[in-house]
C-alpha cells in the first residue's frame, strides 16, 4: 500500500507500553512509521529500506538471562538509530558500554541538564523536564559515544555517536510529560535520518486506491457497514477504487443508536450512491434475545446471529469472493501478542466467520484511528460519522442490564439521544471518548410526579475519557450539563424517574456495563 520510496522509520518493539505511541509521534512529525518485532532479522529490515530505526523501551532488564535482543547486524547497517530507555541500554550493552542497576529507580518527571553541542537537543533548552521510568542506567558509554545529557540519578541520560549516527535517551520523548519530546524526535528524524516531513494519512489515499484496484481486478466485493467510522472509510476507499463492484451490507440488528440506521442509508445510498443492502433484522435478534439476561450469553447470541444474517445475504450474491474489513493498525499490532485474560467476548462487523472463504481487503490496516478520521474527512464523509464515538458491536443490548425488549430499547435510545445532543451542544462530544446512557432495567425506584407516587426506571449516564479504551477515567462533566441531561431525560422519556452518573474508572470497572 505504500508508494515506493516512502521514507520510513521503523520502531523495533521491545514490549513497551509506549511503542505504539512512538510510531504515532513519528507519524505526527509527518514521517511514516511502522512497528516491527524487536528480533526481526536484519535482512528483513533492510528489505524495507528504512531511513532510520528506533529501539523502543521494554519491561526487561538487560541483565536477565532471556533479555530480548535485536539482530546485532542493525548496528552495521549504517543508518541512524535511536534507542529509548531499554533500547538505549541494549544498544549500550551490545556496543561495549556498561550498565548498572543503580538501586535508585527514577520514575516520573525529572530535570534534565543538556551538555553543549548535541544533535538530539539542537535548539532546545539546556535545562528541561523529561519523563523517566527505569531502574538500570548506563554508567559507561560505548566507544565512540559521548554522554550529552544527565539527570540527578543518571549520568548518561542521553548519548550520541555522531559519526555512526547512533543515539540513545534514557527518558521517554514520546510521552506528553516530556515537553520537548517531539522536538527531540524531529531532530532525530529530520537532521539525523534526513527525512522530509511529507507523509500524511491523506497522502496514502491515492496509493490505497491503486492497491485496491490491483487487488480487486474485476471481482465483486462486499463490505459490512456498522455505522461507525472505520467500516465507513474502508467502504469509501474501496468505492473510490472499484465503484459499483462494491456492495455494502448493513445489518441493522435493532440495537443501534437513535437515527443511526437512517443516517447510514442517507450517507451511503443517497450521498455516495453506493450499492447498499439494508437488512432490517430487529425481530430476529429480539426473538433470539428473549429471556436472556447473562451478558456473555447476549454477546454470543448477537455475534452468531449477525454472522448468520451476513452469510445469508452473501449466499444470495453470486460471485462475491472478497470482503472489505475496517481493520486498523492497533489491531494488526496486537493480534498475535494478545494473551490477556478474556474479559468480554467482543463482536464487531469485522467478526465475519473464517469459514466463509473470502479474500480480505483491509485498506486501513496501517492507520491509527485519528488518521482514519482524517482520511474520512478528505473523502467527504459527514462529520457525524467521522467523529462518531466508538460503539460496541452488540450495541444497546450491552447497555440494557437485564433482558432486552423492544420497549426497553426504545426508552434507552431516547435517553441516549438526549445525552448525545446535550454533550454535543456543550461542545464536548469530540473530546470525550464515549458518552452514553445505560438502562439498569430491573432497577426501579420510587419518585413523585404531579403529587403522585411513581415507581419507574433509572437511567445511568456514563462519560469516559480514554486514549485507547484499555484504561479510562470518568469525565468531570460540568454540573450544568449533567443538570440539563437529567431534567430532559426525566421530562421527555416516559418511564424514567431517576438519573444517576457513573463515576467509575477503568479498571476496576469497564467502559460498557456488560
Ligand atoms: P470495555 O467495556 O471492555 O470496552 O471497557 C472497551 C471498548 O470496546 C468497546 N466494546 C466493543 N467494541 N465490539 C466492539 O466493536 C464489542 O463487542 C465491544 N464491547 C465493548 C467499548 O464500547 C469500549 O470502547
Amino acid at each position: 500500500m505504500l508508494k515506493e520510496g516512502t521514507q520510513t522509520v521503523l520502531v523495533l518493539d521491545f514490549g513497551a507500553q509506549y511503542s505504539r505511541l512512538i510510531a504515532r509521534r513519528v507519524r505526527e512529525c509527518k514521517v511514516y512509521s511502522e512497528i516491527i518485532p524487536y528480533d526481526t532479522p536484519v535482512d528483513q529490515i533492510r528489505a524495507q529500506n528504512p531511513q532510520g530505526l528506533i529501539l523502543s523501551g521494554g519491561p526487561a532488564s538487560v541483565y536477565i538471562d532471556d533479555a530480548p535482543v535485536c539482530d546485532p547486524g542493525i548496528f552495521e547497517m549504517g543508518i541512524p538509530i535511536l534507542g529509548i530507555c531499554y533500547g538505549l541500554q541494549h544498544m549500550a550493552q551490545v556496543l561495549g558500554g556498561k550498565i548498572a542497576n543503580t538501586e535508585i529507580s527514577e520514575y516520573g518527571q525529572t530535570n534534565l541538564e543538556v551538555g553543549s553541542k548535541s544533535a538530539l537537543f539542537k535548539d532546545l533548552p539546556h535545562s528541561q523536564e523529561v519523563w523517566m521510568s527505569h531502574c538500570d542506567s548506563v554508567t559507561t558509554v560505548p566507544e565512540g559515544f559521548r554522554s550529552v545529557a544527565a539527570t540527578k540519578n543518571s549520568p548518561v541520560a542521553a548519548m550520541e555517536d555522531l559519526k555512526r549516527r547512533l543515539f540513545g535517551v534514557q527518558f521517554h520523548p514520546e510521552v506528553a510529560h516530556t515537553p520537548s519530546g517531539t522536538d527531540i524526535l524531529k531532530n532525530f528524524l529530520y537532521d539525523a535520518c534526513g527525512c522530509l516531513p511529507t507523509w500524511t494519512s491523506v497522502s496514502m489515499i491515492e496509493e490505497a486506491v491503486d492497491a485496491i484496484k490491483a487487488q480487486v481486478g474485476d471481482e465483486q466485493i462486499i463490505c459490512g457497514l456498522s455505522g461507525g467510522v472505520d467500516s465507513a472509510v474502508a467502504a469509501l476507499l474501496v468505492h473510490k477504487a472499484v465503484g459499483d463492484q462494491l456492495t455494502c451490507v448493513f445489518v441493522d440488528h435493532g440495537l443501534l443508536r437513535k437515527d443511526e440506521g437512517a443516517q447510514v442509508e442517507k450517507t451511503f445510498r443517497k450521498h455516495f450512491q453506493i450499492k447498499l443492502i439494508h437488512v432490517k433484522a430487529q425481530e430476529r435478534f429480539l426473538t433470539k434475545l428473549s429471556g436472556v439476561t447473562d451478558p456473555e450469553a447476549k454477546r454470543k447470541i448477537i455475534g452468531e446471529e449477525f454472522i448468520r444474517v451476513f452469510e445469508e445475504v452473501a449466499a444470495k450474491m453470486e460471485d462475491v469472493k472478497m470482503l472489505v474489513q475496517g481493520t486498523l493498525y492497533p489491531d494488526v499490532i496486537e493480534s498475535g501478542t494478545r494473551d490477556a485474560a478474556k474479559i468480554k467476548t467482543h463482536h464487531n462487523v469485522g467478526g465475519i466467520p473464517l469459514d466463509m472463504q473470502f479474500e480480505l481487503i483491509e485498506p486501513l490496516r496501517l492507520l491509527f484511528k485519528d488518521e482514519v478520521r482524517a482520511v474520512g474527512e478528505e473523502l467527504g464523509l459527514l462529520d457525524e460519522i467521522v467523529w462518531r464515538q466508538p460503539f460496541p458491536g452488540p450495541g444497546l443490548a450491552v447497555r440494557i442490564i437485564g433482558e432486552v425488549t423492544a420497549e426497553r430499547l426504545d426508552l434507552l435510545r431516547e435517553a441516549d439521544g438526549i445525552v448525545s445532543e446535550e454533550i454535543k451542544r456543550a461542545g464536548l462530544y469530540r473530546s470525550i471518548w464515549q458518552s452514553f446512557a445505560v438502562l439498569p432495567a430491573d432497577l426501579k425506584s420510587v419518585g413523585v410526579m404531579g403529587d403522585k407516587r411513581t415507581y419507574s426506571s433509572t437511567i445511568a449516564i456514563r462519560a469516559v475519557s480514554s486514549e485507547d479504551a484499555m484504561t479510562a477515567d470518568w469525565v468531570r462533566l460540568p454540573h450544568e450539563v449533567l443538570a440539563r441531561i437529567s431534567s430532559r431525560i426525566m421530562n421527555e422519556v416516559p418511564g424514567v424517574n431517576r438519573v444517576i452518573y457513573d463515576i467509575s474508572s477503568k479498571p476496576p470497572s469497564t467502559i460498557e456495563w456488560e
